[in-house]
This record gives structure tokens, C-alpha cells and sequence, in this order.
């Protein structure tokens, strides 16, 4: 295998220290993305060269003519501290003509947007739930053609920021009060759905032109706070107590119905293609009792540390780490345009 020089861009805050190794595990566990992907791929024999990228674009500029990098690995989600920048930063890869890991730009904008992201499905017939966006700032009146109860929360925030309980509104009261909160504390736009009782299934996607679906995978709840509907709220995603507490685990989706594993694996790949993903992504569905699946939201440069869904995903389809980096690293040099 060719030895590369590859330049991995992070948040500063996630730049794993020298001594990374000899770290307890609470501390790893902030920065263990960064830290497994570096390491893995100096295990491997590329040669690695850790940049933080807070609100700098000349340090980047600086480093790809100094390092002369073979290709970025893009950990990046945020810059000057907006997740809505992520793009720009590959932009600007692409005009400094350095091949880079992950998601296009345009596919990054797309996915992004969640009214935008659904409408282009809804001209491809692939079901969504039904959804309507209320401008920041506005009050909230409810069409008549959308019914309650309802899901409310942010048009383009990730990680399940202000999501919670809460979001599922059952009245007219709860949901302007909703979407108030959702301007007053997010800052932006909100959007609120049909809300999609079901199991929720996640599924990895690997590929530019010939993609690769990896095995879905469920968020389960093994004891829900009292009979509570499934919702991966922010403590559920990332609250290692509450998790506990509540049984919360992500394990191989088990015995879906009749059809619905290879259904899924298709509609992954179609839905993957019209957003224009590349690289890597993780898409999410919610299955309802009838088999209907519902597409949710995408996510371009998906989580991606050892142990974690995606790399779980890949393992059970026979991909190792180190060799699925290696692939995202494949897809990345292959995936700019010519000179
Ligand atoms: N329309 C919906 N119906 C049911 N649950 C939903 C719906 N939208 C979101 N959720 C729940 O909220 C979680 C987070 O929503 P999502 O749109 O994925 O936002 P984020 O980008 O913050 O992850 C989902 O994983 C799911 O559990
Ligand atoms: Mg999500």
C-alpha cells in the first residue's frame, strides 16, 4: 500500500494530546475520534499530520503547502462555531485542489437542510413525514392538512440539539410554544413533522459511484421512562448514565420484516445518490409497525470511532477499521475533479 501524508482537520479542542496513549479512559473519550483515526492510520504506515481548525482558514492553507498532504481526513463539523460552515471548509479544499476525506460540499448543503432534503425525496416518491417549516421569528399556526401530534425541532442543527421530550407536541399550545423555543434557543429556523412511531433504524452508506450499504443498525430502548415513545434525544445519544439507566443501545437491527432489510439497503443507496453524498453517510429511517419505512435525515461524515455505529456497521459486513479508513481515504483521492 502507497504511504500517504494525510492531514487530519479537527476542532483544536480535539487535537488527542502527545500523550494520548497513557490517558485515562474519561479523558480519551472526549477526543476519541480523532485519536483512533490518527492512530489507525499511522498504524498503517501513512504519515499523519494533526491540524486544529477553529475560526483560521490561513493555518489550513499554510499547512497543505507546507506538508504537501496526499489528501485531508475531514473531522471537522464546525467552524467559527457554526455546524452550518462545515462546507465552506471543503470548498476551500477543493479551490486549494487537495483531495479530502468524507462528504462533497454540495452534498453537505442538501443532506443539511431538512425541509430541503425532503422535498427533493418527495419528487423522487420516497416517503418522508409529512412536515412544515415555521420561519425564525414567526408564530407557529398549523395547516390544516397537518395533523397531531407533531415532531418540532431545529431546520439545520445536528446532534439532536433541542431535542427532547418536549418535541412531541399534541396540541396547537404545545406546538407554538415548541417552535418558539426552538427559535428563542436554537437561533433558527424550525421545522415540524409527522411524528413516526416506529422503531428507528440507522443505515452506513460507503461509496461515490458504486456504493456500498452496510448492515442496518437499531437504537434500542430496553426500559423506557414510563412507557415514553422512542426518541434519540440528546442524553440518549450522548449521556453515558442516562444510557445506562434506560437501556439505551445500538445494536444489529434484528428480525425485520419480510423484505424489509434488502428494501431498506435499495432505498439507502437511491436516497444517497439524489442527495449527491459522497464518501460516507448515514442515513436514518423510523419503521413503523406496518413495514412503512420513513426516511428521517441524512448524515454526511457520520461518526466515525472505533466501536461506534458506523464502524460496528462495517465490521459485521467484514470491513476492519483500518481498512475502512483506508477506503474513505480511496474514495477521497479518487473523488475530486481532474486537474
Ligand atoms: N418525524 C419524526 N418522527 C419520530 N421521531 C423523530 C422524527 N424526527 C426526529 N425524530 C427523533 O428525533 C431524533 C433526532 O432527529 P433528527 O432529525 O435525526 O435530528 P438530528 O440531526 O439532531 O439528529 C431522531 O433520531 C428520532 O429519534
Ligand atoms: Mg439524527
Amino acid at each position: 500500500m502507497r504511504k500517504l501524508r494525510v492531514l487530519a482537520l479537527m476542532h483544536p479542542e480535539l487535537v488527542p494530546p502527545d500523550d494520548a496513549a497513557e490517558r485515562d479512559e474519561k479523558e480519551r473519550f472526549v477526543w476519541k475520534t480523532e485519536w483512533d483515526v490518527c492512530r489507525t492510520l499511522r498504524d498503517i504506515g501513512h504519515e499523519v499530520k494533526a491540524l486544529g481548525v477553529q475560526d483560521e482558514l490561513v493555518p489550513i492553507r499554510d499547512a497543505v503547502e507546507e506538508f504537501k498532504p496526499h489528501i485531508v481526513f475531514n473531522l471537522l463539523e464546525e467552524f467559527h462555531g457554526n455546524v452550518l460552515f462545515d462546507h465552506n471548509v471543503v470548498s476551500l479544499l477543493e479551490l486549494l485542489r487537495v483531495p479530502y476525506t468524507g462528504c462533497n460540499p454540495r452534498g453537505m448543503i442538501i443532506s443539511r437542510e431538512k425541509a430541503l432534503s425532503k422535498k427533493l425525496l418527495i419528487y423522487h416518491r420516497i416517503r418522508v413525514p409529512a412536515f412544515h417549516v415555521f420561519p425564525f421569528g414567526r408564530k407557529a399556526k398549523r395547516p390544516k392538512s397537518l395533523e397531531l401530534p407533531l415532531f418540532v425541532k431545529s431546520l439545520t442543527d445536528h446532534a439532536s440539539l433541542g431535542i427532547s421530550q418536549a418535541s412531541l407536541v399534541k396540541s396547537d399550545e404545545e406546538l407554538t410554544e415548541r417552535v418558539a423555543f426552538v427559535h428563542r434557543r436554537l437561533g433558527s429556523d424550525a421545522i415540524a413533522e409527522q411524528f413516526i412511531l416506529g422503531r428507528e433504524i440507522y443505515i452506513g452508506v460507503i461509496g461515490n459511484d458504486r456504493l456500498t450499504a452496510l448492515p442496518p443498525r437499531e437504537l434500542v430502548f430496553e426500559n423506557a421512562p414510563d412507557g415514553a415513545p422512542l426518541i434519540a434525544t440528546a442524553r440518549a445519544k450522548h449521556d453515558l448514565d442516562y444510557q445506562k439507566r434506560h437501556g439505551i443501545d445500538q445494536r444489529a437491527a434484528q428480525d425485520l420484516p419480510d423484505g424489509v432489510a434488502a428494501g431498506l439497503e435499495h432505498l439507502a443507496k437511491r436516497i444517497y445518490r439524489t442527495l449527491e453524498l459522497t464518501g460516507y453517510a448515514r442515513l436514518d429511517f423510523r419503521l413503523r409497525p406496518d413495514g412503512s419505512l420513513y426516511f428521517l435525515e441524512a448524515n454526511p461524515n457520520p461518526e466515525i470511532a472505533l466501536g461506534e455505529e458506523f464502524a460496528s456497521a462495517a465490521q459485521a459486513a467484514g470491513i476492519e477499521y483500518p481498512e475502512l479508513l483506508q477506503r474513505i481515504i480511496n474514495l477521497g483521492m479518487r473523488g475530486t475533479a481532474p486537474e
